[in-house]
């Protein structure tokens, strides 16, 4: 779609009709699909949609601020791209694409293990980018260890570490799909390609060695249980990202949202949170942070973005949502993102 059709898409709902109108059904379904019966991705936009806003009324709210400072990045608003896999599926450019999206937006895009691009080639189509690297490990310790010091040479600020997937999960519309990595498209960041769900038994033992090996911050993501913070925070964790991988793993995973409270009590301050999961609106942000979130992520909707109008697209998308956080804000009586209190949500 060109830059002027796009703006009869007015928010994220409308990006993604657009992408399921546009994209081949086998890779929409991939984007879209959860395990088995999908009610973790329902739940995860219905625990959004069960809180209400307690707004604040005849503040001066001219001047708003949603700038905020996550694990070393200093980022004008807290909307960060998770690390989605494929993006090729979306555009001929792919992760290049999103990146220069996520640049012109101001968001920190968070680039997968399972790109279609090399993260080099990524960061080289995206000068000024803040990047991010999320790795999946490999049963390989050298290969891990191989794209650990890639991503420090290319420049990527902070090492996003995915723990909640030691197997993949059963996603039955891949499955029905006999989904798989059209010709042409490879994971162009394994060489020796063992295979997304063929991971080294990985686990906290080794986030300490990740964290001296490339002297990055480090970030745990797809912790739902407030008993892994300590883990988290003993191993030596910079950012806590909770996120049940949009459904994507255990189907009735607790929602991120629903399981943000104790995590936030457990974690007392110590390092940033970061949310992901069902996020669609700047309401919905407003109450991620009102929770006690430090900023929040999304998946899916980059690539509707990505799908519908290659970067232009993808930038659009994150404009959208922050610009109805600011506009939530306003309504709700807040000047920056330290005024959204937990009062202000039910
Ligand atoms: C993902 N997710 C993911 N997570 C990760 O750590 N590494 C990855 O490679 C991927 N790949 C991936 C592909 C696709 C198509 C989707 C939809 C998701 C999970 C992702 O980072 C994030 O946790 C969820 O997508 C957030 O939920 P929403 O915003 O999609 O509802």
């Amino acid at each position: 779609m060109t830059v002027d059709s796009m703006a009869t898409l007015v928010n994220l709902d409308d990006f993604e009709a657009a992408a399921r109108a546009l994209l081949p059904a086998a890779s929409f379904d991939f984007i879209a699909g959860g395990a088995e019966d999908e009610l973790s991705i329902r739940w995860n936009r219905e625990a959004y949609q069960r809180r209400a806003i307690r707004y604040r009324i005849l503040i001066d709210v001219t001047k708003r601020d949603m700038s905020v400072v996550v694990a070393g990045s200093r980022l004008p608003h807290p909307i960060i791209l998770a690390p989605t896999a494929y993006h090729l599926l979306a555009d001929p450019e792919g992760e290049a694409a999103t990146a220069r999206g996520a640049a012109a937006a101001g968001a920190v895009m968070t680039v997968s293990t399972n790109a279609t691009l090399p993260m080099e080639d990524v960061a080289a189509a995206s000068p000024g980018a803040e990047l991010w690297f999320q790795l999946y490990a490999h049963r390989d310790r050298a290969t891990t260890e191989r794209l650990l010091l890639r991503a420090c040479a290319a420049g990527f600020r902070a090492i996003v570490v995915t723990g909640d997937l030691p197997v993949l999960g059963r996603r039955e519309r891949d499955i029905r799909n006999a989904f798989g990595l059209p010709s042409g498209m490879a994971l162009a960041n394994l060489d020796d390609r063992p295979g997304r769900a063929d991971q080294m038994p990985f686990t906290w033992a080794e986030v300490p060695w990740v964290k001296a090996l490339t002297g990055r911050p480090v970030i745990i993501k797809g912790l739902v249980h407030p008993g892994d913070v300590a883990r988290a925070i003993e191993a030596g964790a910079d950012g806590i990202w909770v996120s049940n991988h949009g459904g994507r793993q255990i189907d009735t995973a607790i929602a991120p949202l629903d399981a943000l409270e104790a995590i936030v009590a457990a974690t007392a301050g110590a390092v940033p949170i970061i949310v992901d999961g069902g996020i669609r609106r700047g309401s919905d942000i407003l109450k991620a942070l009102a929770l006690g979130a430090d900023a929040v992520a999304i998946g899916r909707p980059q690539l509707w973005g990505l799908a519908v109008g290659g970067s232009a697209g993808v930038q659009r998308v994150v404009e959208l949502l922050r610009d109805e956080l600011s506009n939530v804000m306003a309504l709700a009586g807040c000047r920056s993102l330290a005024d959204i209190s937990r009062d202000l949500v039910t």
